[in-house]
């Protein structure tokens, strides 16, 4: 039966050694439960490293054995593999990066090999149990190689990604040396999911500058499979959350830590440690708030929860001394006998603690500098049953794109941030409920099981699109077909678009030339006097006529403007006109000027505006500039807008390949009948053939052509085996 193989760096299980032996206890963290649903159906198994280094065998093979109950495999890291990979590569250099602190960031050869080596060793570990119909659903940054190393492996397996942090801009991530790699590594998957937008065109931007990849709609061809890239926020388990906050357990812990505290209102504060959660500056605001607001002094406290996290690296134990001083500075100035302004926990709690603090606090203080998506928060406001309670978010978390009914806040703000307590403090329990309300139907609608059905829906989506792709592909027996038909016709006739179908693409224009192996096809098959070849192309006629002079080749040129005929000049299909051209040329001028790199190509019926050497992304713009600039002065002119491979062209609109195409079709009955093309002006000639014409197209994009293949070789070697 096909399964579903979770992987993560960790696994949803901490193992921990007292007195010689190995306990297992169950991670609380937001994917734990949400994928639980899943990973212990049928087959389905959970891959992550344990926690903790095991060196002996012996305690390796009764682990694996006891993890094997609960579908879950380890991979055991050594001591030094947790010091480079995890607490080096992952944490000291991936980690920063991503967060946007590049002044922390390591930069260290020997941890980008152990963190390479940590990648195979999953890709391992995945391999032994991967059979041809599994599902991998690969998480998080510490594992963005291993996309591409179970791709090369298993190349039509079914691979998802999800990055659980911020993908960073192209400008931060292009400072490391590994950029390429990494990307690359992700691009093995077929469905790669960020918790929100911004993340999503971070990393298409990267894809587009660094790969070199356009997309569409979120859609890139990498090496002619088709990868899916998508916003998905992960959601909590609601129920989990509402129903511990009901719980008796948490409501006797209430009573408990109520009964300690007092009538204090409470200001509640919940993160791992880690600089990227912005600790510091929260107790600072905190402070602020204390001194501009004296009558809250002896009235509210902070209850500060700092979940240990990564503390051999060097970052986490200098933000821990700096968190101890100013809590210790801040209680020492201001507390009272009867009042501690701040309740600092340096440890983890279990759910019900976690809920009794959710209840009882009046405001959740959640201010990140950077934060993936944040699930305290989340999990604040599911514990609400009461609905009041206020929620002040950082904007610069996942979470605040979905929670704008929050108090949002620039956690750089220190004086936003305080007049934000005031606000929150004093907030009308009325619109305290109305806001609460808001938010909640929005986090029980978007729970994690909504979060995990949508990632294997899209995942799967994008795999039944590869494999409609793929009956579409030019196989074999369709070679053969093709050949045997091409044989026994009398008469043939074969369209053939020039860039992108014969040749790829080159930087320069000028340099797609027919080189030698072209020029032997071309001569060959337009010799055979039963075929009759048409170059069909957006190509201006000179150029056209100057590099297939030496053979017995028509052409249509301009995308349909220019017809010639064997043994004829060139002719346009109607009486053109091209008076508009004066007025457009001047408003692309204005656009040269102010677009280094790009130029104007003049044709006899069209003009196009080439930006191949902008700068990446400026072309774009401009593009998009450009087209809506050219719909208000083009539409009382007859005239056609066209967005090509880095071009814009605009024509008369009466003129299309189809058109062009079907003057042969009608001329020269033939029983023979191919087209081929790439690129969507090339559609219109699809269109026109008849049913039995094998319409054969180059690339993967959706396509009204029977056939598919690759890239322009593989036309030139179905052109080769048939004049062979
Ligand atoms: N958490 C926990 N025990 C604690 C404090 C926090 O289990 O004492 C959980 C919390 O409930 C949440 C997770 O840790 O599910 C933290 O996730 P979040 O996305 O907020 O931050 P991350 O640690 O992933 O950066
Ligand atoms: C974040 C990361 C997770 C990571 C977790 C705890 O949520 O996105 O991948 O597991 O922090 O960090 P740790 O280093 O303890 O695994």
């Amino acid at each position: 039966m096909a399964k579903t193989i979770i992987v993560s760096n960790r696994l949803p299980v901490k193992i921990s050694q007292e007195d010689g032996k190995f306990q297992y206890k169950p991670s609380e963290g937001g994917l734990a439960t949400g994928l639980g649903s899943i990973y212990k159906e049928g087959d389905n198994i959970w891959i992550g490293w344990p926690g903790m280094p095991v060196s002996k065998s012996e305690h390796q093979k009764e682990i694996a054995k006891n993890l094997k109950k609960e579908s879950m495999k380890p991979v055991f890291l050594t001591a030094s593999e947790i010091e480079e990979f995890y607490e080096g590569f992952s944490n000291e250099t991936l980690w920063p990066n991503f967060h946007y602190f590049n002044q922390y960031i390591v930069f260290d050869d020997d941890m980008w090999k152990a963190y390479q080596k940590v990648n195979k060793k999953f890709a391992k570990a995945i391999e032994e149990v991967l059979e041809p119909e599994d599902t991998i659903w690969i998480h998080d940054y510490q594992l963005l190689l291993l996309p591409q190393l179970l791709r090369q492996s298993a190349p039509k397996a079914s691979i998802g990604f999800f990055l659980h942090i911020p993908f960073p801009s192209y400008e931060s991530f292009r400072l490391l040396p590994w950029r390429r790699e990494l990307l690359n590594g992700m691009l093995g998957a077929d469905f790669l999911g960020f918790h929100t937008y911004d993340d999503m065109r971070h990393f298409l931007s990267s894809v587009n500058r660094l790969a070199g990849l356009g997309n569409s709609n979120g859609q890139i061809n990498v090496d002619n499979r088709k990868v899916m890239v998508d916003a998905l926020p992960m959601g909590i388990d609601y129920d989990k959350y509402a129903q511990s906050a009901a719980s008796p357990e948490t409501l006797a812990r209430e009573v408990r830590y109520r009964t300690s505290v007092g009538d204090q209102r409470l200001i509640l504060s919940i993160d791992r440690l880690d600089y990227s959660k912005g600790i510091p500056q929260r107790l600072k605001a905190f402070e602020l708030f204390l001194e501009e607001n004296e009558e809250y002094r002896g009235k509210v406290s902070l209850l500060m929860v700092v979940v240990p996290s990564r503390d051999s690296v060097g970052k986490y134990k200098e933000l821990k001394e700096e968190v101890d001083l100013l809590v210790g500075r801040i209680n020492g100035k201001h507390a009272r006998l009867n009042w501690t302004p701040i309740h600092y926990f340096y440890r983890s709690f279990p759910l019900h603690a976690l809920s009794a603090f959710y209840r009882m606090a009046d405001v959740a203080l959640v201010t990140p500098m950077r934060d993936g998506m944040n699930l305290v928060c989340k999990e604040f406001i599911a514990s609400k049953l009461d609905k009041k309670g206020v929620l002040i978010l950082s904007e610069m978390a996942g979470a605040s794109k979905e929670l704008s009914d929050a108090i949002l806040i620039n956690p750089n703000d220190m004086h936003q941030l305080v007049a934000a307590l005031k606000r929150a403090l004093t907030m009308p329990v009325k619109k305290q409920i109305a806001a609460m309300t808001t938010m909640q139907r929005s986090l029980q609608r978007y729970n994690i099981h909504h979060w995990v059905n949508l990632f294997m829906e899209r995942l799967n989506y994008i795999k039944n699109e590869q494999k409609a792709l793929e009956t579409q592909i030019v196989d074999q027996d369709i070679r053969t077909e093709i050949k045997t038909n091409y044989k026994n016709a009398k008469e043939r006739l074969i369209f053939l678009d020039y860039d992108g179908t014969l040749v790829g693409f080159f930087s320069d224009p000028n340099d797609s030339k027919p080189d030698k192996e072209l020029k032997t096809i071309l001569k060959k098959l337009s010799d055979d006097p039963k075929n009759r070849v048409v170059v069909i192309s957006g190509r201006g006629r000179e150029t056209l006529a100057e590099w297939l002079k030496d053979y017995n080749i028509e052409i249509i040129a301009e995308h349909g403007v220019w017809l010639k005929e064997r043994g004829k000049d060139f002719r346009t299909i109607t009486n053109l006109n091209d008076k508009w051209k004066e007025a457009i040329q001047k408003v692309l001028d204005g656009y040269v000027d102010r677009t280094p790199g790009s130029f104007i190509e003049k044709k006899d019926y069209s003009l196009v505006w080439h930006y191949r050497k902008v700068e990446t992304g400026l072309g774009e713009a401009r593009t998009r500039e450009l087209t809506s600039h050219l719909k208000y002065i083009t539409i009382d002119r007859n005239l056609k807008v066209l967005e090509g491979n880095k071009v814009v062209e605009i024509k008369n609109s009466e003129i299309d390949k189809g058109r062009a195409a079907s003057v042969w079709l009608n001329n020269y009955p033939s029983d023979f009948v191919m087209a081929c093309g790439d690129d969507w002006t090339d559609e219109d000639t699809f269109k026109a053939m008849p049913g039995s014409a094998y319409s054969i197209k180059v690339g993967s994009t959706s396509s009204a052509a029977r056939y598919r293949v690759a890239d322009h070789q593989e036309i030139r070697d179905i052109l080769k085996s048939l004049i062979n």
